[in-house]
């Protein structure tokens, strides 16, 4: 079993496209383990962001994920669900995303990018911890 963080970014929300979007997840067969609305203010942003917080890119990032409430979630499935759910998310920017992905078919500038997803075992573990404390999953 893997489990992985995803976020429905402020965009999704105010969009009303998390039904769409945890859709797509349920329909693939990931299993909601966890969920939490919140907003994600500044303290948060930079920890989850750690990696990026020197990026010239980074304050527009900060300001855009805490302007409304972001839909906090566990996804849980198979050993690498991370990887699962970046395929079904799409790349980054949008506007280079393939139709059929989430970012392909819904974004279409690189900050306002509806979902995040760890990159990988490591950064799901510390994601999660982040956003659920010690949740067991
Ligand atoms: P995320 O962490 O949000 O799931 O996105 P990602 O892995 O696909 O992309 P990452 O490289 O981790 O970047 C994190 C977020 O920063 C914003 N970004 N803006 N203006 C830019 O060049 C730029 N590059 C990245 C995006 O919102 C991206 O999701
Ligand atoms: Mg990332």
């Amino acid at each position: 079993m893997g489990a992985t963080l995803v976020l429905c970014k402020p965009d999704a929300v105010e969009r009303g496209l998390v039904g769409e979007i945890l859709g797509r997840f349920e329909r693939k067969g990931l299993r909601i383990a966890a969920a939490r609305l919140l907003r994600i203010d500044a303290d948060l942003a930079a920890r989850h962001y750690a990696e990026h917080v020197e990026r010239p890119f980074y304050p527009e990032l900060r300001d855009f994920i805490g302007r409304s409430p972001t839909l906090a979630l566990v996804l849980e499935g198979p050993e690498e669900t991370y990887a699962i759910v970046r395929t079904l998310m799409g790349p980054t920017n949008p506007a280079a995303a393939p139709p059929g992905t989430i970012r392909g078919d819904f974004g279409l500038e690189v900050t306002e990018n509806l979902v995040h997803g760890s990159d990988s075992e490591a950064a799901a573990a510390r994601e999660i911890a982040l956003f659920f404390g010690d949740l067991d999953v």
